[in-house]
């Protein structure tokens, strides 16, 4: 099979996750919340900036993208192999040296300070190339292991840090917590 078929393939795989599971676990705040201070101007924009998302079911190797902010995010349960990859990269000469991770502010690309958890399992990610802004593709697409964007040939490595080709920047991480043990807040 071709690295295009693949490519394709792949997007055709996390489209069709997206289009089964994205509708019925996604909620936005505003459900959780409907109490809001009338005094409060951004209240609608509070509802919108934050999102639910239930990743029960989501097994290692799976990725779930959900659209956050009129981006898509990618939250990935990476595999064992791909936590090790990621770790070895550590080591690596990286284009970006800083994590780019407000959950874990001022601290370096190393793959811990990527994860949401220490294991590495949950990678959640802004699904946007930091080149000019196409959707990379996913599930081991690239030369290491991780994403590929075709419009300029941006490689990234499984903890999405940029490894070859024009994007200046390893993929943004949004504001992101488990609220419980399925259940991931964005924003
Ligand atoms: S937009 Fe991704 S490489 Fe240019």
């Amino acid at each position: 099979m071709s690295h295009v078929e693949d490519d394709t393939d792949n997007t055709r795989r996390d489209f069709l996750y997206y289009a089964t599971a994205g509708a019925g676990v996604v909620t936005v705040g505003a459900a959780v919340w409907p109490l809001v201070n009338q005094m409060n101007p951004s209240a609608d924009v509070q509802a919108l900036s934050q999102i639910f998302v239930d990743v029960d079911g989501l097994e290692q190797g799976m990725q779930l993208t959900v659209n956050f902010l009129g981006k898509p995010v990618f939250i990935r349960r990476r595999t064992d192999e791909e936590i090790a990859l990621a770790r070895e990269n550590d080591g690596a000469s990286l284009v970006d040296t800083e994590s780019r991770n407000p959950n874990k502010p001022g601290t370096d690309a190393a793959d811990v300070n990527r994860t949401m958890d220490d294991a590495g399992e949950w990678l959640v990610m802004i699904g946007v190339c930091t080149h000019l802004g196409c959707v990379p593709l996913g599930n081991g697409a690239g030369d290491f292991g991780g994403w590929f964007c075709p419009c300029h040939g941006s490689h990234y490595d499984s903890a999405g840090r940029i490894r070859r080709g024009p994007a200046p920047e390893n993929m943004h991480i949004p504001l992101a917590e488990f609220v419980d043990e399925t259940t991931i807040q964005l924003g």
